[in-house]
């Protein structure tokens, strides 16, 4: 097997064409949404809304912008979460939109954006459907106000969705949806809770490591997903350990912003194509679907790109300068193992989705393995694993991190 190769060939790197970052920014997203509109719809959960609705919407006020609301984005957010917000969007002659929240507002407020400038449904516009150019014109303007670290959605080209109706998720991914600005206030972070502190933060961690190591991988994403994994390294403990230190959380929000770059101009890989269907079936957040599978994916990967999981492993302190990089990268799943268990991330499974017994489980992996391979996220994977392979890494992921008695979880 080789390393992945890097190339000079042609790329484009998308990105917000603005990011603010920084504890306060968030006031500044009424001067921002007034410079491109005067009608905002503001796409939110109803929780979030409570938390930090009214700060949004003062600022929108005091710029002069009216604020249209949708408040009912769900945590996969679904294809009639789209269709009632562009509802609004159509019924308030809006002409801005402002996400406020994480990965599934913003995904909603992508959405709402390609309905409001391109003919058809939205299910019509995902990658198996209508591929990577199917979205023909741009989304209107868009401000990000991010509020987890984090899904690194606002600065990406991808918006996920479920169709309930199939009870599958589909992607869309187009340049065409990048958000115009992405606000990134710490100050708006404080108020994840430890759970989702983890979820989303283990998640962004994934982001880097599958850019890091995707067959996509090239010199501009190297950077930014070894920036990004610094960063989460040594700031998620602590903002996970201390959600009010805000030197942390700060870092959090800039190394998922990175991460997000850097998976959205490299890609992710077989982690998400495995963690779709195991979330959809245990009914658990996505992050923390990507941190029960992640150390076995890196074990599985580490001989095809051997360098690069050598230096996760040094980043994460399992191997230092002397030991090679055969060592290191030996050592890269059990480190990443130990990042999970220093945020108690197994821990999280007896509040968070079902687990079946393994007899069930067994019964589906067949499934699961057979969307795995759809979301064409393996073909991105350093190692191509066969149907046999993959199989028995869902196997492992239950005996190892999902089983009551399981390792990971006693
Ligand atoms: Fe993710």
């Amino acid at each position: 097997m080789v390393e992945p190769a890097p190339s000079h060939g042609p790329r484009t790197v998308v990105s917000p064409a603005k990011t603010l970052f920084g504890v306060g920014v968030s006031e500044q997203v009424g001067d921002y949404a007034a410079r491109h509109g005067e009608t905002a719809l503001l796409v939110a959960s109803q929780e979030i809304y409570d938390i930090h609705g009214d700060r949004i919407v003062e600022t929108l006020d005091a710029a002069g912008v009216e604020t249209a609301l949708y408040t009912d984005v769900r945590p996969d957010p679904t294809v009639e979460n789209v269709r009632d917000a562009f509802a609004v969007w159509e019924a308030e002659g809006c002409d801005v939109v402002v996400t406020l929240g994480g990965g599934s507002s913003i995904d909603v407020g992508k959405s709402v954006g390609i309905l409001a400038n391109n003919a058809g449904d939205i299910r019509g516009f995902g990658v198996d459907k209508a591929g990577y150019g199917g979205v023909p014109n741009p989304t209107p303007p868009m401000i990000a106000v991010n509020t987890t670290a984090g899904t690194g959605s606002e600065t990406t080209r991808t918006a996920v969705l479920s169709d309930e109706s199939t009870s599958t998720k589909f992607i869309i991914v187009s340049e065409n949806i990048v958000p115009t600005v992405a606000v990134e206030d710490p100050e708006l972070t404080r108020s994840l809770p430890k759970s989702h502190t983890a979820f989303t933060g283990i998640d962004a961690f994934t982001h880097a490591i599958e850019a890091f190591t995707s067959v996509k991988s090239y010199s501009v994403t190297d950077g930014y997903a070894r920036d990004a994994m610094e960063r989460i390294v040594d700031a998620l403990p602590r903002s996970w350990a201390n959600g009010d230190d805000i030197e942390a959380r700060t870092e959090m929000l800039i190394g998922q912003f990175q991460a997000g770059k850097a998976f959205g101009n490299s890609s992710v890989a077989l982690v998400h194509g495995m963690a779709r269907p195991l979330g959809a079936q245990l009914h658990i957040p996505h992050g923390l679907a990507n941190g029960l599978i992640l150390p076995y994916v890196v074990e599985f990967n580490h001989v095809a790109a051997q360098s690069k999981y050598a230096e996760v492993a040094r980043m994460l302190g399992a191997a230092d300068a002397g030991d090679s990089d055969r060592v290191a990268a030996r050592r890269a799943g059990d480190a990443v193992k130990g990042l999970c268990e220093e945020i108690s991330l197994t821990s999280y499974l007896d509040d968070f989705g079902e687990v079946p017994s393994r007899e069930a489980y067994l019964d589906v992996v067949p499934e699961m393995t057979g969307d795995a391979f759809d979301s064409g996220s393996p073909d991105n994977n350093p190692r191509k694993p066969t149907r046999e392979e993959l199989e028995e890494l869902f196997v492992t992921v239950y005996d190892d991190a999902l089983a009551p008695d399981s390792p990971r979880r006693s």
